[in-house]
């Protein structure tokens, strides 16, 4: 049976989300595709809404989903708390350095908007030199110290795109364990064979590169569940060592670690010997991109090869006078970054101290509940304490390894953050700090 979906249908298939709803017709009954006699095609239920049988196996699909993703208290998915409300402290944004509301970073975005006379809307294959994209890679590449830069639509769509244009089914791919979803999906779209090595362990890659060649080995600069750093050097080390192409996804260090905010690598001092960087200009940018950091070579071999960059529009020219604009915030930018560093190592140190394990070396700080149902305790008396983190389940995280993630970011004072710390202190029993596994995995160490 072939289902083509309509715009009326995917309100349909929004409907199905809601469970009870989508399980009844307007008469009561139960529709599926089982069910639905053979001449009834679809059931009306309001003027221009229907609800079509579904085939068994998208029903499989949507009860997994009503039966493990959906039966919260609050009957929403477990990362959907409640809204934060009026003087709540929100550690969700991925925006460390607070510019999302900067008002040159706005002025840029309004002004382009204003002047824009009939914008070409369509793939960056078209583009010619000089094209604002080309102007602000440019500036992008100087501010790395690469010799090119791609701008891409997303962070997502930089990692399927690099992957899917430099490995394909003979090209034995290396992967840190907690490494992005996106990277992943890369291997996925080049049919690539893969080997995961455990996480930040240089010699398990080791072992796996001298067993099957050369490759290419995929690391996350600093990681996004977690919040600590890859051994960059070694990992390079081994990647030159192997005749390796290593790819680092810098998304979260990007703007908030190295000179200027220009990244772990450059800090190392490694930018000569990495091959590709890769980034979400969704960060620290606080934008809606992605970016390469690469070869000239591979800059002209990028747009006409990688299916995200050919198949799907580019940028338009407001977002990209936003993110000009955001480049030059972020490099006059040491105080955000002085000031995020301090509060990232205020919070990491007081959780430690109240007896919370964390293993985060970054404004990225995550508690490990564990198992979902602690993950939904936790949450929920963080927020009747006006505290808000973001929930990592699984696919994000493996099954039983639930995070709270608190991102920080250069706006927050310190008492805000003390108040977070008392917060943690106070809900220790109630949430069941001290029997986390991740409590007694860090307690077990501190005995050795
Ligand atoms: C490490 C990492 N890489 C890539 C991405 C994808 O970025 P984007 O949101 O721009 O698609 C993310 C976003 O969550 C990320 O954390």
């Amino acid at each position: 049976m072939q289902i083509v979906i309509s715009i009326n249908q995917c309100i349909t298939l929004i409907d199905f989300l809601q469970p009870n709803i989508y399980k009844r017709g307007l008469n009561n009954q139960r529709i599926s595709a089982m069910s639905a006699p053979k001449d009834v095609q679809f059931v009306h239920r309001s003027q221009d809404r229907y609800l079509l049988p579904i085939p068994g196996f998208l029903e499989k699909r949507f009860q997994v989903f009503d039966e493990i993703i959906m039966p919260r208290k609050n009957g929403k998915p477990l990362p959907v708390g409640n809204i934060p409300g009026y003087g709540a402290i929100v550690l969700q944004s991925n925006d460390y350095l607070n510019v999302s509301m900067h008002p040159d970073i706005l002025s840029a975005q309004i002004s382009k908007l204003e002047s824009a006379n009939h914008e070409m809307v369509m793939s960056a294959v078209f583009l010619h030199e000089g094209s604002d994209k080309d102007l602000f890679e440019a500036s992008m590449a100087e501010y790395s110290g690469f010799v090119k830069s791609i701008l891409c639509q997303s962070g997502w769509a930089a990692n399927v795109g690099l992957m899917q244009s430099i490995a394909n089914q003979s090209t034995p791919v290396y992967i840190d364990f907690f490494t992005h979803m996106s990277l992943w999906e890369g291997i996925k779209s080049a049919g690539a064979p893969f080997y995961v090595f455990m996480h930040n362990d240089s010699a398990h890659l080791e072992k796996l590169v001298k067993l099957h060649g050369e490759g290419i080995i995929l690391v996350d600069s600093l990681y996004s569940t977690t919040g600590d750093f890859a051994p960059l050097a070694e990992i390079i080390d081994i990647a030159i060592r192997y005749n390796c192409v290593s790819v680092v996804d810098e998304s979260h260090s990007l703007g908030t670690h190295g000179p200027k905010g220009s990244g772990l690598i450059a800090a190392l001092g490694l930018t000569d010997r990495v091959h590709f960087i890769t980034g979400s200009l969704a960060k620290a940018f606080a934008g809606r991109a992605g970016i390469i950091f690469c070869s000239k070579r591979f800059s002209q071999y990028f747009p006409f090869t990688a299916y995200p960059a050919i198949f799907s529009s580019t940028l338009l020219p407001y977002e990209i006078a936003g993110l000009s604009a955001t480049l030059k915030v972020i490099q006059e930018g040491d105080d955000r970054r002085k000031k995020l560093h301090e509060n990232a190592e205020f919070l990491r140190r007081g959780l430690d101290q109240l007896g919370y394990a964390t293993v985060s070396q970054s404004q990225i700080i995550s508690l490990e509940p564990g198992s979902e149902a602690e993950m939904e305790l936790l949450r929920d008396v963080l927020e009747e304490h006006n505290v808000f983190g973001s929930v990592f389940c699984a696919p994000a995280t493996p099954k039983n390894r639930s995070l709270m993630r608190f991102s920080l970011h250069s706006g927050l004072e310190q008492s805000e953050l003390q108040y977070v710390l008392d917060v943690c202190e106070a809900i220790r029993d109630e949430v069941g700090m001290w029997n986390w596994k991740s409590t007694k995995r860090k307690n077990k160490l501190n005995t050795v």
